[in-house]
């Protein structure tokens, strides 16, 4: 039986391990997938006792997805610049670092918003490690422009400036992407703000949307945030995070096993994990 399975702290809440050991099932593979709490102090233990006892690959979330870089023999150059790794693969017998976070994420946006990203005008509303992996792999993917929005707007600008792929774009102000949201077709929230539902807060208002415009937000939890549900009212068309969830979790499946798993199979498992 081949070994996979996620390290973070918490993990008890984690959602992967149903959703891949029911594509095992559904693919007859021979595998199985564990969740592993393991503190900061204990990772370098960790990673390299998952060598030793044969895992075959694993994902990683929070607090480590920075923390394990220095820890594995290779990275792939989109995880590097991004700064985060959420997905090991062993390769040749050695970890390999990827990230499926933001491919995750931007296949999902693909999927759903109708028509090629390359001719929309994209606003990118944070400037955290999430935000980072989106914009960066939308670069990599060749998306002409995006405009970042942020409460803090150096944090706006040295994402931008410090992304390695070549893409246009300004950075804003929160009040300034208010005043000028009409003129986005894809607007993608990325700031944690939104987790919150009893304080029922949105990063910015959606007062000036373009009707028609699409809106994804990276939470799920809860389903519908503050801001996706003022941007139905306002006549956009919206996504939740379920997608990049369900995706940053097929493509590291894929990477371990060569096969692709049922993407709605695995939605509908955290939809009702979620209840
Ligand atoms: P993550 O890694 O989850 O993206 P992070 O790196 O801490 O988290 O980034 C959090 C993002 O949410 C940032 O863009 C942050 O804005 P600042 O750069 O101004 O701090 C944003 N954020 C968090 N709380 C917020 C709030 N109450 N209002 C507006 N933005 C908020």
């Amino acid at each position: 039986r081949k070994l996979f399975g996620v390290i973070g702290d918490p993990i008890a809440h984690s959602m992967s391990p149903l959703m891949h050991n029911d594509a095992f099932a559904q693919l007859g593979i021979d595998g199985y997938y564990q969740p592993f709490h393991v503190k900061s102090a204990d990772l370098a233990a960790a990673v390299h006792g998952m060598k030793a006892i044969g895992v075959q690959g694993f994902n990683v979330t929070i607090p480590h997805k920075t923390a394990i870089m220095p820890l594995l023999d290779q990275i792939d150059p989109l995880a590097k610049a991004i700064g985060a790794v959420n997905t090991v693969v062993r390769e040749n017998g050695g970890w390999t670092g990827y990230n499926t976070d933001g491919a995750g994420f931007v296949q999902g946006l693909r999927e759903e918003c109708g028509g090629p990203l390359e001719d929309k005008r994209v606003l990118l509303i944070g400037a955290g490690g999430a935000a980072r992996a989106i914009y960066y792999t939308l670069a990599s993917e060749k998306v002409n422009q995006i405009d970042i929005a942020n409460r803090t707007l150096e944090k706006a600008a040295s994402l931008a400036e410090s992304c390695p792929y070549s893409v246009a774009g300004t950075v804003k102000t929160t009040q300034e992407a208010e005043a000028e949201l009409a003129a986005y077709d894809i607007i993608i929230q990325t700031t944690s703000i939104g987790m919150l539902p009893l304080i029922e807060a949105a990063p910015l208002s959606v007062e000036n949307i373009k009707p028609g415009a699409f809106v994804s937000d990276i939470i799920y939890n809860p389903f519908e945030t503050k801001l996706l549900q003022e941007a139905k009212k306002q006549g956009a068309r919206i996504q939740n995070g379920l997608k990049m969830f369900v995706y940053q979790g097929a493509l590291a499946f894929e990477k371990w096993t060569g096969q692709t798993p049922d993407i709605e199979r695995m939605a509908d498992i955290v939809r009702h994990q979620l209840g």
